[in-house]
């Protein structure tokens, strides 16, 4: 027997940024059979793409800009979808339900998505505006970052977050000469224990990456282009090039003068919906709820972001959808595949699964003795095996989980 498909009728919704989150508003859309009219407004020249491997393989020089975008730009030459790239929105009008963009245009909307996504952090210090000091976060930042690799450079990184260590871990497979400057006394002190930082530290400098922990910047030297990285306690690091990666801050100054609730992110509800019921926000820019985890939080990631586009696309076609799952990151440093599932912050205890020495295994976080986050090191099946754990808040005994001999799965 055929099933008629559902046919959502609906006018117009507008979306503003065109990253990862943005896409994947346009593609649940018409996989909901939305047939109203799309926009999309991206400030950026370049549609909808991945950002994950631009630290990682398209700095490499492995990877072709065409293959990182989310969807082939064929999937926008579409009637009702119209995509306005290099177009800033600069304001939102609730009264009229319009957004004004920088080219004097406005467009009104029934529903608007605001997936503006983040922004580097930046660094505010003497000389940080001297040439051959950069930020990562787009293609036309790699692209550039790319042409200034040659030779045997002195390439400074600033930050041993996620993007300092894959940055590092590339530019020092290519032959250049690396020094990593971090201001908490361990790498990725944000997200995983001194047990994996550790670890990660001695591969860097194994693969002869100088790490530099607890140290302060006081500045930058040169003479209209950068020379050296000048440290609080007087030290001077030549440099032929600087990349600064010290955390993200979310876009949300659209939504703060459209008068929308705002904290550490656009404020949604679990159907990521503002407090305006035409607006949705979704990705890196929400501050939303999560129910898996009792908490409200705000998540750099892409599968949040995702999964919140996929939440609001759904609900803007008459779904009824809350978002409710347990966030994974992953970075590649080297030969090591970095998966996390979970968020360890809070945890009392740690469980190491498998052997640091081989390159394999996995740190388990517990709190009151539920399993709450899990890093695994080349170890895909403890990540797998691990998020519905997390999900259920399942008890697990030391012993056991620290048995990689017993698969993850039959412990729950
Ligand atoms: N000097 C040196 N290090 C600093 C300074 C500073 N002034 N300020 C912050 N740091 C360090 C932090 O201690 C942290 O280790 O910079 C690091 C930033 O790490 P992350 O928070 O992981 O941020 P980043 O690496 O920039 O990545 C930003 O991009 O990969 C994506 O979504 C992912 O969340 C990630 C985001």
């Amino acid at each position: 027997m055929l099933t008629a498909r559902r046919i959502v009728r609906m006018n117009n919704v507008v979306i503003v940024g065109a990253g990862h989150a943005a896409g994947q508003v346009v593609a649940s859309l018409r996989q909901n059979n939305f047939n109203g009219r799309i926009t999309l407004l991206g400030e950026e020249s370049w549609y909808p793409y991945q950002r994950p491997p631009l630290s990682k393989r398209y700095l490499a020089g492995d990877m072709q800009a065409e293959r990182l975008y989310f969807k082939p730009q064929v999937f926008y030459d579409q009637p009702n979808i119209d995509v306005r790239l290099n177009t800033r929105a600069m304001a939102i009008e609730r009264a009229t339900r319009s957004v004004h963009t920088d080219d004097g245009h406005a467009f009104s909307y029934d529903y608007l998505v605001i997936a503006t996504g983040s922004r580097p952090r930046q660094l505010a210090l003497p000389g940080a505006d001297l040439h051959g000091i950069y930020y990562l976060r787009s293609i036309d930042d790699v692209d550039r970052i790319r042409a200034e690799i040659k030779g045997n450079r002195r390439v400074v990184i600033v930050g041993a977050g996620y993007i300092g260590l894959e940055v590092a871990a590339v530019l020092a497979q290519l032959d250049q000469q690396v020094t990593v400057v971090e201001s908490a006394d361990r790498v990725m002190s944000r997200v995983v224990s001194p047990e994996l930082s550790k670890f990660y530290q001695d591969v860097h400098a194994e693969n002869g990456v100088q790490l530099k922990l607890s140290a302060a910047i006081s500045g930058f030297d040169g003479d209209n282009r950068i020379a050296s990285v000048i440290l609080a306690d007087g030290e001077k690091i030549p440099a032929d090039i600087v990349v600064i990666g010290i955390g993200i801050v979310p876009n949300t100054e659209l939504a703060t003068d459209a008068g929308l609730d705002v904290t550490n992110g656009v404020v949604v509800d679990d159907h990521c919906r503002t407090g305006d019921p035409h607006i949705y926000a979704v990705g890196d820019c929400t501050w939303h709820p999560n129910r898996l985890l009792g908490i409200e939080l705000r998540l750099e990631s892409v599968h949040n972001a995702l999964e919140q586009a996929k939440t609001a696309a759904g609900n803007i076609c008459g779904e009824d959808l809350s978002y409710a799952q347990v966030p994974w990151f992953w970075s590649d440093q080297f030969d090591l595949k970095l998966q996390i599932a979970g968020l360890s912050q809070g945890y009392d205890e740690v469980v190491i699964r498998g052997r640091m020495d081989e390159r394999s295994f996995a740190c388990l976080y517990l709190r009151n003795g539920q399993l709450i986050a899990v890093d695994a090191v080349n170890s895909p099946k403890d990540f797998v095996q691990s998020k519905p754990l997390i999900a259920s808040r399942a008890k697990i005994d030391h012993a056991l989980l620290s048995n990689s001999d017993i698969a993850l799965k039959d412990m729950a």
